[in-house]
């Protein structure tokens, strides 16, 4: 019997005919957050990902490519292996439907299923797309074309060996009812179970036309067809030929991640399958949303395909991991858009998350710490588990990053900097802990460089303890932020259309109540000091009406102190303060800056106007 503290995930194993892209990464990525979550809950995981390799589709590839089926994929494996190494995949197991393991099983399975008499000889007339590896009824074809790929269907015409799938679907809707979570999200199991409703057809599971695939055990001149083979990869994985211990340790998997292009062959005939070979269904089928990339579907013919190592390069590792789950709600579909991951890089991982560790590590090297209790500031754990359990990946996510807004509400109330408080400082750092420990699924680097900082393990235990009081040093900066402006300089070079700034920022315009948020005042500029080792900083006395205010700004290349004396100015005042070389900078000052930022000239009220006037 399978116990509760084993964890068994899947990816479905992708067809090695093009290297991987953001979509065979997304749930591969998926996969690998619930399996390091599971590790931290102390859970024996196993995390199966791999390749596709026999049919149509791959023959044809390597046709096209002038290969042989196996040198053909044996090339494209190690592309896969690299990318999942490159975002920081941790899968037990890789395997390849050519494996001789995987062979046996799917000739044992289809002995089995044979004996019990659920698989009979008949004739397969219909139609077949070999893009989808999918039989399509008539009624189901989108004028006359397959309804995926809009490509003319293929008309099949031959003996085939058939899985009485039909059998099944009492066991099947039952089963459903049973295990109100077994298709997820919710929104999917209504689609499948009224198919299943409507009738199944009994499943043509062998071909005669071509030869690139595992061969019937009992008529040597079949081959299996593709998704019958590729299915039993689940059990494969974990040892069902010889009956290991893992096996029993690990099946009933707990999830198969999929796209939701491939719901019917996970939540319909995978059970049947199972339900012929006396194996119990995996407990759960998760099927999330499809992206596409700026608008449009990626195709190979829009040449719009995002890769591994483009999607890496826009913001790194990390960024990519985390935008990936924090823009579309899981479950949902989602659009890639470059401009958007920028901007989640920099407002929320370099500019809150990035902040937080970076002022709290810079008070602690400088004030130390001094054990506090009780803690006011905790992130809801309970909350978290639970989202996890529900797949809700974008949800954590959120909790997460409500809890980093109210560390840094706190930080900005308590105002450490000024008080040297090391009570509130030790606050922060146990907090950020926390932050460390509940990220670390999504972003593995980032939350290993702050456990090194804060000197903490990822581990259950470090989650419920508090920090150990230590010395700190200041943090490295984990997020360079990423100047948006060069890059669309850039990229209008490149596309050589002259796209207007003001359209472009209508497009991504931000809500009426996000720029409310925003408290822009008068200041007059009353004294210019330089900072000891800042090149380009000048600290900035302003006056803001009946205030002061602290501000570096990177005015030295510009202007002499003289200039800048006496001068009004523009300023946002309510912004989180930053350290910069030492000095706490208190909000910001609005500066004009040319396209090649030689120029830079401080907005300044046309008339005299009192300091503190507001601007709107
Ligand atoms: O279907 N958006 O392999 P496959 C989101 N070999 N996810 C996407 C995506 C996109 N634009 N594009 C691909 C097969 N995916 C079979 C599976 S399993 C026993 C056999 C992801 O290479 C998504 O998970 O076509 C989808 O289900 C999968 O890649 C399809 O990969
Ligand atoms: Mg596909």
């Amino acid at each position: 019997m399978k116990k509760k503290n084993n964890f068994y995930v899947t990816t479905p194993i992708y067809y090695p005919n093009d290297i991987p892209h953001i979509g065979s990464a997304y749930t591969t990525i998926a996969a690998d957050i619930l399996a390091r979550w599971n590790k931290i809950q102390k859970k024996e995981v196993f995390f199966l990902t791999g390749t596709d390799e026999h049919g149509k589709k791959i023959e044809l590839a390597a046709q096209d490519a002038k290969k042989k089926p196996k040198t053909f994929v044996d090339n494209l494996i190690p592309k896969f292996k690299e990318a999942w190494k490159k975002l920081n995949i941790n899968y037990n197991r890789f395997i390849r439907t050519t494996d001789a393991d995987h062979e046996q099983v799917v000739q044992v399975i289809l002995s089995e299923v044979h004996k019990k008499g659920d698989i009979y000889e008949g004739y397969y007339e219909g139609l077949y797309c070999t893009g989808c590896e999918a039989y399509y009824t008539e009624k189901e074809l989108l004028e006359g074309c397959c309804p995926v790929h809009k490509t003319p269907i293929e008309k099949l015409k031959e003996e085939s060996y058939f899985f009485r799938l039909s059998k099944y679907k009492e066991n099947l809707l039952n089963y459903y009812d049973k295990n109100p979570d077994f298709i997820s999200p919710s929104n999917r199991r209504f689609e499948i179970i009224n198919r299943v409703n409507e009738g199944l057809q009994d499943l043509s599971i062998s071909r005669t036309s071509f030869s690139w695939g595992i061969p019937l055990p009992f008529d040597k001149n079949h081959i299996c067809y593709v998704w019958f083979d590729a299915l039993a990869n689940y059990l494969t994985g974990i040892g069902y030929l010889e009956h290991s211990k893992e096996f029993q340790k690990f099946w009933p998997a707990d999830v198969h991640i999929i796209g939701k292009d491939i719901l019917w062959f996970h939540a319909v005939i995978w059970p049947a399958i199972l339900f012929s070979l006396n194996l119990e269904p995996p407990k759960k089928i998760f099927a999330h949303g499809w992206w596409t990339v700026e608008g449009q579907k990626m195709s190979k013919s829009l040449k719009n395909i995002i890769n591994i190592d483009k999607l890496i390069s826009i913001a790194g590792v990390d960024s990519a991991r985390y935008f990936l789950f924090r823009e579309v709600s899981f479950g949902e579909d989602g659009d890639f858009s470059e401009k958007i991951l920028i901007e989640r890089h920099n407002n929320e991982l370099a500019n809150k998350l990035g902040n937080l560790i970076s002022r709290v590590s810079t008070l602690a090297e400088t004030y130390g710490m001094e054990k506090s209790t009780p803690i006011k500031i905790k992130p809801t754990l309970k909350k978290v588990n639970q989202l996890f359990q529900n797949l809700e990946l974008d949800k954590v996510l959120n909790e997460i990053f409500s809890f980093i807004d109210s560390c840094n509400i706190y930080a900005q109330e308590k105002k450490p900097w000024e008080t040297k408080n090391k009570k509130v400082i030790y606050s922060l750092c146990n907090a950020i802990k926390d932050i460390a420990i509940l990220l670390s699924p999504f972003m593995p680097e980032t939350s290993e460089k702050i456990s090194k900082v804060f000197n903490f393990e990822i581990s259950i235990e470090s989650l419920n303890n508090d920090l150990k009081i230590n010395k700190i040093k200041k943090s490295p900066i984990l997020f360079k932020k990423i100047n948006t402006i060069a890059e669309n300089v850039n990229s209008k070079k490149k596309e050589k259309v002259n796209k207007s700034p003001i359209i472009d920022g209508i497009m991504s315009s931000i809500e009426f109540k996000d720029w409310e948020k925003l408290d822009i005042r008068v200041g007059k500029i009353e004294k210019v000091e330089e900072i000891d080792g800042a090149d380009k900083l000048y600290k900035l006395s302003i006056s803001v009406g009946a205030e002061k205010r602290t501000i570096c700004a990177g005015l030295k290349k510009y202007y002499k102190k003289s200039e800048l004396e006496g001068k009004k100015c523009i300023v946002f005042v309510n912004l989180a303060p930053r350290i910069m070389k030492g000095v706490e900078s208190q909000g910001m000052l609005l500066a004009a800056v040319s396209q090649d930022e030689k120029k830079v000239i401080i907005i300044s009220p046309e008339k005299d106007i009192e300091e503190g006037a507001k601007i709107r």
